[in-house]
């Protein structure tokens, strides 16, 4: 207690991880259950037979002001991280154990590797994660931003997604020196790959800008990081010059908020390299048929998004044109992939500027100063075209052409005038983008290449609705509002532009159905970290429908 009282990093690490387990909690454990009930001004909720107050407001996003508290012997104390841990470790492991008695998966997750519901890494990952935001915010602390605004947004998510357990635990040693929240920027390593060994789709000449490669070699650019991580795959290929290492680069690149996608400011892209760490609920690996998957997509998507744009003025997106990477086996054509990405300067309109969106869901401290003004000054004028901007190209794109984009809030940029007002929506990460299965030929791919890219039309919707409603614009509309004075007006101009695209469309069913109050889908990575799932069998719960009728239960 004497180390959270002396350190701010430390205290606020504390808090940032206590609101992300409690939001997972309510949202996951407590609000299925019906053990969440509204008790101005505290919203009351039960973990394994304990009650927990605290203030909350945001609506689903579930803000919270203050500290929050728990039941003890009629006495309210503070809530701690770790007891929380402990609260839903407990009944996690009742859950379980009442799912394996009855013969049932538990709707966290598959149950795989958690034998009668325990999990003995969960608590030292949430511990983990902890200890990270506190470094992180020490490295922070002394560096200045930089003087891009795109890129000082990409290094502001310091909390990190808002419903996730752990979300700054991370494997290996790398964070400080690689993580775009400790401000970090680094040469890339080059390797030079022999040209009879070189793997490559698309448009790679991007690549060949970063350095030289001696004749007889193509240039491979590396993540420092991850050289570091498959060293002991390396050391075959680099002995017998069948790779060739050609040092670092020459400047400096910086990453963006996936950690593993860096920009280089020179050629104005972006690389999106693997990166052996799981961060989140995935080890960021580029699978073979995700490399080849990105360079088809764009290919098929370049059409697509000139009709969007036309339709929805202000729509852009960042194609990923080619990939590189050595013909040395699976293991290092993964390991060593890497996909070009075009940077959202390039993309974005002339004097338009791009914003992460999940910076715009922060309060702003790393935000232009038009943008904070405009927003404060004029929340709704800002906040519809915020909404007008991003939901309905994503709404088009699944039911006009198929196409399932991932709208998560590290997924988006908001391309922002002079005037701080959004003017455009730069969708982005081509891994998370499927083709709805039955639209699309994909006769000639690969199977597990169609595979990869394919969703089937339900668990597509139910992937557009979670990024685009639960993930992205109830945490947008949270920070517009505040307060939850607000909250209500912001869901009413969101169901007003929904239902207008709606009316264009010809009211297709699911639509219908979410502006009639469907609830929505809500991904569990509390049962996903718990169950040790992979990402892509994560299990869904639901939440309270704000577009209709908002409710802060949850
Ligand atoms: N609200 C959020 N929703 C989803 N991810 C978030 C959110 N906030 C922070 N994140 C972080 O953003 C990253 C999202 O992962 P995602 O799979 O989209 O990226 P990626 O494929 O690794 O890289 P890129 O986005 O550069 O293609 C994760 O590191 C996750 O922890
Ligand atoms: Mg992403």
């Amino acid at each position: 207690m004497d180390r959270l009282l002396l350190d701010p990093h430390v205290s606020r690490a504390e808090e940032v991880t206590l609101g992300a387990l409690l939001r997972c909690c309510a949202r996951e454990l407590s609000g299925p259950r019906g053990h969440v009930w509204p008790a101005e001004p505290y919203l009351l909720l039960e973990v394994a037979g304990t009650l927990i107050r605290v203030r909350a407001h945001g609506g689903i996003a579930l803000r919270f002001e203050g500290r929050a508290e728990w039941l003890s012997d009629g006495s309210w104390l503070p809530l701690t991280s770790d007891l929380l841990v402990e609260l839903a470790e407990r009944e996690l492991e009742e859950a379980g154990a009442v799912d394996h008695a009855v013969g049932r998966t538990s709707a966290h997750g598959n149950g795989r590797g958690s034998g009668h519901g325990g999990n003995d890494e969960f608590a030292a990952q949430v511990a983990a994660s902890r200890d990270a935001i506190a470094t992180l915010l020490t490295a922070r602390a002394r560096t200045r931003p930089p003087s891009d605004p795109w890129l000082t947004s990409e290094q502001s998510l310091v909390d990190g997604h808002p419903f996730h357990p752990s979300p700054k635990a991370h494997t290996g040693s790398g964070l400080t020196r690689y993580a775009p929240e400790a401000r970090a920027e680094f040469p890339l390593r080059l390797l030079g790959v022999r040209a009879d060994l070189v793997a490559e789709q698309g448009d790679t000449t991007p690549l060949d800008r970063l350095g030289a490669a001696p004749v007889g070699y193509t240039l491979l650019p590396a993540h420092p990081w991850q050289l570091e991580l498959v060293a002991d795959d390396l050391r075959d290929p680099l002995a017998d010059g069948r790779l060739i290492d050609l040092g670092y680069g020459s400047r400096p690149v910086t990453p963006t908020s996936s950690v593993r996608t860096v920009y280089d400011a020179v050629t104005e892209n972006c690389l999106k390299f693997s990166l052996d760490v799981r961060i989140t609920n995935c080890v960021r690996k580029n699978a073979w048929y995700e490399l080849i998957g990105a360079v088809e997509l764009t290919e098929r998507l370049r059409p697509i998004f000139g009709l969007l744009a036309a339709d929805f003025p202000g729509t852009r997106w960042l194609p990923e044109p080619g990939y590189r990477s050595a013909a040395l086996g699976t293991r290092l054509f993964e390991a060593l992939g890497v996909i070009i990405r075009s940077g959202p300067w390039r993309e974005c309109g002339p004097g338009v500027t791009p914003i992460l969106a999940g910076a715009l869901a922060t309060a702003g401290d790393d935000l232009p100063e038009a943008v904070r003004a405009r927003r404060w000054e004029d929340p709704l004028g800002w906040w519809r075209a915020y909404a007008e901007r991003v939901a309905p190209p994503v709404l088009d794109a699944y039911f006009t052409h198929g196409v399932v984009l991932e709208p998560h809030l590290q997924n988006v940029l908001i391309g922002v005038g002079a005037d701080g007002l959004p003017s455009e929506a730069v969708f982005r990460d081509l891994e998370g983008t499927k083709l709805v299965s039955g639209r699309h030929d994909l006769t000639g791919l690969p199977d597990r290449v169609a595979e990869a890219v394919t969703y089937e039309a339900g668990q597509g919707w139910n992937r557009v609705v979670y990024c685009l409603v639960v993930n992205h614009l109830a945490e947008v509309a949270a920070t517009v509002a505040g307060t939850d004075r607000l909250l209500d007006d912001l869901w009413h101009v969101a169901h007003e532009i929904l239902e207008d695209y709606a009316g264009r469309r010809g009211r297709p069913a699911p639509l219908a159905e979410l502006l009639g109050g469907a609830p929505l889908p809500a991904k569990a990575n509390l049962g996903v970290r718990w169950t040790r799932s992979a990402d892509r069998a994560a299990g869904y719960t639901t939440v309270a429908n704000p577009l209709v009728a908002y409710s802060p239960r949850r």
